[in-house]
Parts: structure tokens; C-alpha cells; sequence
């Protein structure tokens, strides 16, 4: 349970420990929040394949701390994108997907909460750091050019887990359900917990809406190429509204792929966001998604 494994953060619910998935493994997690970092890697009598023994965030660390929160965003990125550039640019894509589709959501009243610029700004910055736990994982993991094979499945499915330890020690609780439960479906499918139905919080439904619509739309390394938003909500219409998340948002995301898909900053191809740049969108996203939910920039 991350309450207990953290030291005392707070998320919203009790998680079996990392460990009783990883035969042999035994994490030690100390007091400091900056040390949980490192204590992920260390395991009593085991090391876990294809995982990294330093992390950015402690290279980051004095930079961090004194940082204001636009520019602890932004070094979370710059983390991401010194690890793997196709890991940020996923990250900053599956961001702003997240925030329009949460702008469309929000015209019903079932979800009018969503239509607050604080709201927007979180699912944003929750999108351009999901899979924050992708850093402590080897790119030989990340680039491998064909279907993973069993072993890098496990250690794969495992960057939700250590996505919350990295935004623990970043002190960034308010991101933990997005970045653990993105990966959950509505039927028990999912991954790392088997959640079902209404025990998925919200907004990690949101992000996996995006996270999946990016992975369709910009390929990846192991996976499918790019695809046009006709092919986009032809493959989503199978198995997952209602499957995998909520039935009813499947015309809202319909509504999205009247627009344009791309992400603004790196649509043409050839532009390569600063961070500082992608967090400066990010929260200008949310301010003009408010007003207008129909904007695709
Ligand atoms: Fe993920
Ligand atoms: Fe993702």
C-alpha cells in the first residue's frame, strides 16, 4: 500500500506493495522522500532487469527544490525528454488530448467540474507526466524494435508504480492517480491493480483516453505508425468505450477528432518544444479550454 511504502503520502487508495509482484524482491524504502527514488532500485538479494540505478531527479535535486512549480513541471519533463525524446513527446501530446478531451467532457453536467482553468492546468501537467516511470526503466525496454517479450512485459507494466515513487519524491501527490491508475479499464483488465468501474478515478480514466489516442495517432517504437483521426476513432470503437472506459465518452472523443489531433507545438513535424515551452502551453491550454471547449488551436 503506497501509504505505508511512501512514508506517509497520501494517495487515495490501499495498493498491494511492488514487491509481492516481483518474485525475490524486496524494496527498502527509507525515510526521505529523496531517497525513494534510489529505493526502487534497491532490492534485497534481487536486481531487477533493464532498470536504471540513477535517475535524473537526484542529478535535478537542488534545482528542484528551489524551483517554483511551472519550472518543477518543466524539470520533470526535461527528466523525460534527457531519457528518451519519444517518451516526452508522448508525455506533452497525451497532455493536451487530456485537457480537450476533459474540456468536451465538461459541456455535460455530469462533468461540469471539469470546466475550472485549475482542473484543466492539473489534467495537463497529469497527462505531460504519466508516465513519469518510464524513467527509471531502461530504453532498451522502451526502443525495442519488435513485441516485447514476456520479461520486459513485467518490468514494462511496472512504470505506473514507479511513475507515483518518482512524483512521491518530487513531492507531487495531487498527480498519483493519474499516473497509477492510466493503465486500469473499466473491466478489471487493466493494469497494475485490476481495478474495475468506478474505483478508476476520473481523471486517470481521462488520461487513458489521451495516453491511447497518442499511441494511435503518433506510433510507437514496438507498436502501430501513425494513423489518421478517422483511423484513430475506428480502432478506439473497438473493445474499449465501454470496455475499457466509460461508454458514454465516446462521442465526446468523436467530437475531438472533428479537430485537429496533433499537438500545437510539434504538428508540423519538425518543431521540438522546450519544456519550459510545453508547461507555458499547458497552462495556456487550460485558460482558453475553459472558454472555449471546442478550440483545437
Ligand atoms: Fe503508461
Ligand atoms: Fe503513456
Amino acid at each position: 500500500m503506497y501509504h505505508r511504502e511512501l512514508g506517509g503520502a497520501e494517495c487515495a487508495r490501499d495498493i498491494p506493495p511492488l514487491s509481492e509482484r516481483i518474485a525475490g524482491a524486496r524494496l527498502w524504502v527509507p525515510e526521505s522522500h529523496w531517497d525513494m527514488v534510489c529505493a526502487c532500485f534497491l532490492t534485497q538479494g534481487t536486481e531487477l532487469p533493464y532498470i536504471n540505478y540513477s535517475h535524473g531527479l537526484q542529478e535535478y535535486r537542488k534545482e528542484y527544490e528551489e524551483a517554483d512549480p511551472d519550472k518543477k513541471f518543466a524539470l520533470l519533463l526535461e527528466i523525460q525528454l534527457q531519457h528518451n525524446s519519444w517518451i516526452y513527446l508522448h508525455a506533452i501530446h497525451t497532455g493536451y488530448i487530456a485537457q480537450r478531451f476533459a474540456a468536451l467532457l465538461s459541456l455535460s453536467s455530469e462533468y461540469s467540474e471539469l470546466r475550472i482553468p485549475k482542473i484543466l492546468r492539473l489534467l495537463g501537467h497529469g497527462g505531460n507526466l504519466h508516465d513519469l516511470g518510464k524513467t527509471i526503466i531502461s530504453n532498451k525496454v522502451w526502443d525495442y524494435p519488435s513485441r516485447h517479450p514476456e520479461e520486459m512485459v513485467t518490468i514494462r507494466k511496472l512504470h505506473a508504480e514507479f511513475g507515483v515513487m518518482v512524483a512521491a519524491a518530487a513531492g507531487l501527490s495531487e498527480l498519483y492517480d493519474m499516473i497509477a491508475y492510466h493503465h486500469e479499464s473499466l473491466d478489471g483488465s487493466g493494469y497494475p491493480f485490476g481495478m474495475r468501474g468506478n474505483e478508476i478515478p476520473l481523471y486517470a480514466q481521462i488520461i487513458k483516453v489521451a495516453d491511447v489516442a497518442q499511441a494511435l495517432h503518433g506510433g510507437r517504437p514496438y507498436g502501430n505508425s501513425r494513423r489518421t483521426t478517422q483511423e484513430i476513432g475506428a480502432a478506439m470503437r473497438i473493445n474499449f468505450w465501454g470496455r475499457e472506459v466509460r461508454e458514454s465518452w465516446a462521442n465526446p472523443f468523436e467530437e475531438l477528432l472533428q479537430g485537429n489531433v496533433g499537438h500545437p507545438l510539434i504538428r508540423d513535424g519538425n518543431a521540438f518544444p522546450t519544456p519550459d515551452q510545453a508547461v507555458q502551453f499547458t497552462n495556456l491550454a487550460a485558460e482558453e479550454l475553459v472558454t472555449n471547449p471546442y478550440c483545437d488551436f
